[in-house]
């Protein structure tokens, strides 16, 4: 079983007092001698661990960099990222039925989404260890913002996607941004299979959320929630609710958690109930935790209209799954129709969303309604893409235009007509 307890013990390959911790076998390595994604002996996920961990005061800024003093560097390729809004949603917040709901609205992230805080700190460390390819599997999100931040590093960026499952507007950045584009005959997992072994091979360097670097830059997410929230509503929030794929995520705030409880930052009872959404059709995590598996299964067949988190074999689901439990969280599924009708709830409240990140809000309803969140709860919801990465998707969940005449008078007939 995965080991997640944090040590300060500085082992001699540390650099700087940052070093990389096996979580199953308890392996340590020097965090930027060498290429590796997972540990040599075993093949375990990799942690980043630190001799000191910061407190509040520590961190001053704004945007990821503002938390250097929780990060393995100090600075990094930035575009700049984070310092995203907390969005009030009292309509919402009334109508699901909890004492407080913000929405943390990654979308609002230079290349419109939460990729953009793994890749300004992934990036920068591929420039360390001396690559100059960068290459990536992914549903859409995370070829955007390597293509962007690669770019920006001057770097060569190679993404491999699934056919036909895509949503435009991530394509059109990964193009223009100048990544070389594959698009595979088969789904995420396919994809990451590929890009794993040709990283293996030294083919490029691999930016996918295996790559225990990115998700110390998503750690953010959850020190700037933490920060935010308790400076507008004077606590913590009981609860954060997030959309899962690959688990990356949800890894990464357990992790920030983790090491602001043992730096003495928050108490262990202040620590918010992870809470992880999938969709219907892709959900090996929910089926972890509902059969209280110590893995996940891996699903072949898997479908959504949310084609952000289309994956059956989330790789961090070792590091995501005793988030999940020892914050006392859990994980539900939602369908297509409520993660559409919970697009439609965020968008009327101003807040536009592309499908996968409603699915956060979809969950929170459902976990009301069957009471498993109670009505005096406090809670964030985690939306991770912005609307305009799916147009498709908005344009369908949205009411259609209306075709009338180029004359005023023509324009008054149709509005009194219809
Ligand atoms: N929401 C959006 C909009 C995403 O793009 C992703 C993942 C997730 C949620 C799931 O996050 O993997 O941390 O659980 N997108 C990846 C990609 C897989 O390739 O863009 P996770």
């Amino acid at each position: 079983m995965a080991n997640l307890e944090l040590t300060t013990e500085e082992p001699a390959c540390a650099d700087n007092g940052v070093w990389l911790t096996c979580i199953e076998c308890s392996e340590t390595f020097a965090p930027f001698d060498d290429i590796r994604y997972t540990c040599d002996d075993c093949d375990g996920l990799l942690e980043v661990r630190y001799a000191d961990l910061p407190m509040w005061d520590d961190f001053n800024g704004r945007g990821v960099w503002r938390y250097s003093a929780a990060l393995p560097v100090d600075s990094g390729v930035s575009l700049p990222e984070g310092d995203t809004p907390l969005h009030n949603v009292p309509r919402l917040e009334e109508d699901i039925g909890v004492s407080r709901l913000r929405i943390k609205h990654e979308g609002m992230n230079p290349t419109g989404s939460f990729k953009d805080r793994g890749m300004t700190l992934g990036v920068e460390v591929a420039k360390r260890v001396g690559v100059d390819r960068l290459a990536c599997a992914s549903t859409g999100n995370t070829s955007a913002a390597l293509a962007a931040y690669g770019g920006r590093g001057g770097m060569e960026t190679l993404v491999l996607l699934p056919q036909g499952k895509v949503a435009a507007g991530k394509i059109a950045q990964a193009s223009l941004h100048g990544a070389r584009i594959l698009e595979v005959d088969g789904n995420f997992d396919t994809c990451l299979d590929i890009v794993q072994d040709l990283a293996q091979r030294g083919e490029a360097y691999l930016l996918n959320s295996l790559n225990p670097f990115r998700l110390e830059g998503q750690k953010t997410i959850g020190l700037e929630i933490l920060e935010q929230f308790r400076d507008e509503e004077g606590e913590y929030p009981d609860r954060i609710v997030l959309p899962v794929g690959n688990a990356g995520n949800t890894a990464a705030l357990y992790k920030c958690f983790r090491e602001l409880v043992e730096s003495g930052a928050i108490e262990s009872e202040e620590v918010p109930k992870l809470t992880g959404i999938q969709a219907a059709g892709a959900a090996p995590m929910v089926e972890a935790i509902e059969n209280d598996w110590e893995d996940t299964e891996r699903w072949e067949e898997v479908e959504t209209r949310a084609t952000a988190i289309r994956i059956g074999n989330p790789v961090n689901a070792p590091k995501a799954l005793p988030g999940i439990r020892e914050t006392g969280g859990t994980a539900a599924m939602v369908t297509d129709e409520q993660i559409t009708e919970a697009q439609r709830d965020l968008a009327s409240e101003g807040v536009g969303v592309e499908p996968a990140s409603a699915a956060s809000v979809a969950g929170l309803r459902k976990l009301r309604e069957e009471g498993v969140v109670d009505s005096d709860e406090t809670v964030v919801c985690l939306t991770t893409g912005h609307l305009l990465k799916d147009p498709e998707a908005a344009a369908e969940a949205g009411v259609a235009p209306e075709p009338v005449s180029g004359t005023t008078e023509g324009v008054l007939d149709h509005l009194e007509a219809n």
